[in-house]
């Protein structure tokens, strides 16, 4: 199945994610055989307007791991001598008669989406704006739920930040193809998941609901989706609103599955990096295989 551009999750049906996710598995093997020489003759551009490490890190080894080559740059702004701030559609305009794929990271929502017009090449949205997407971290969510359980049925509680969360703004889009989830938000009133979202589950009869209080939902949920609060946007209160820490774990559910997309603060105490649920980590390698398997499906 021909993928043109990674732009929003809504753009992924669910023939799509289980083509996805089976050759994702099949990046698992090839990782462990290690890795392939299939895309030597191609070329990966990761032009990053706002600092990563994991998405760019694990695109860049993605690319490496399928034999094919990478160019690299993660001040983007700077990308002109001459012009501190290029346009980007003139930057891509030229960067797509280079590569055969770029991956971007734009500061303005639907900056990936005005990149793929300008490109003649695919382009990847490595996430958008302070409230836009990151689609493929949500597909690499999904995929390690996919792993330990049905996603039908599923209930999620997504904590935190959540109007600006790109994760979970694309989680949310995702979940919503499958049957019988529920989705519940926690998260303080000023920073609740935007009408756009909602507007869009309840046009897909998606049941969900949102709440301030964490304690509600912690025994309920198969999935605790935990997001950083930028201290900025509650001063004085940030600090100690919905931590994930020891005195949490014992009212999860025995098989919970605790995610969180990092970088993380003190929202997600470090003793829970031992508890048998914490998932996180994990997360971050299934985002070699996933991306190795979405750059698989925009080159094939
Ligand atoms: N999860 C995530 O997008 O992390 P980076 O900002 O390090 O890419």
């Amino acid at each position: 199945m021909k993928l043109r551009h990674i732009l929003e999750a809504q753009q992924f049906t669910l023939p799509i994610i289980r083509e996805l996710f089976d050759r994702t598995r099949g990046m698992e093997h090839i990782v462990a055989r290690g890795g392939s020489l299939d895309y030597q003759k191609r070329i990966m551009a990761s032009l990053f307007y706002v600092p990563s490490m994991r998405t760019r890190f694990s695109f860049e080894s993605a690319m490496h791991r399928l034999g094919g080559k990478v160019m690299s740059t993660e001040h983007a702004r700077a990308f002109s001598s001459e012009i501190e701030a290029e346009d980007v559609e003139d930057s891509i305009r030229v960067l797509s008669g280079y590569a055969d794929v770029i991956v971007i990271r734009h500061p303005e929502e639907g900056g990936a989406c005005r990149a793929a017009e300008a490109s003649s090449v695919p382009v990847i949205n490595a996430g958008d704006g302070q409230g836009g997407q990151h689609p493929t971290q949500a597909l690499l969510d999904l995929y390690t739920i996919y792993r330990e359980r049905p996603l039908d049925g599923l209930s999620i509680a997504f904590i935190g930040e959540l109007d600006r969360g790109r994760t979970v703004r694309s989680l949310a889009y995702l979940l919503a193809k499958f049957d019988r989830v529920k989705l519940v938000f926690v998260s303080p009133a000023e920073l609740q998941m935007r009408p756009d979202i909602l507007e869009y589950l309840d046009r897909h009869n998606v049941q969900y609901d949102i709440t301030t209080d964490m304690d509600s939902v912690l025994a309920k949920a198969d999935v605790i989706y935990q997001t950083r609060i930028h201290p900025e946007r509650l001063p004085n209160r940030a600090g100690g609103l919905y931590t994930i820490d020891s005195s949490v774990l014992p009212k999860l559910k025995p098989d919970a599955m605790i995610l969180h997309p990092l970088p993380r603060t003190s929202e997600l105490a470090k003793c829970v990096d031992a508890d048998s649920r914490a998932r996180y980590f994990l997360e971050a390698q299934n985002g070699l295989y996933v991306r190795m398997a979405l750059l698989t499906m925009l080159l094939d």
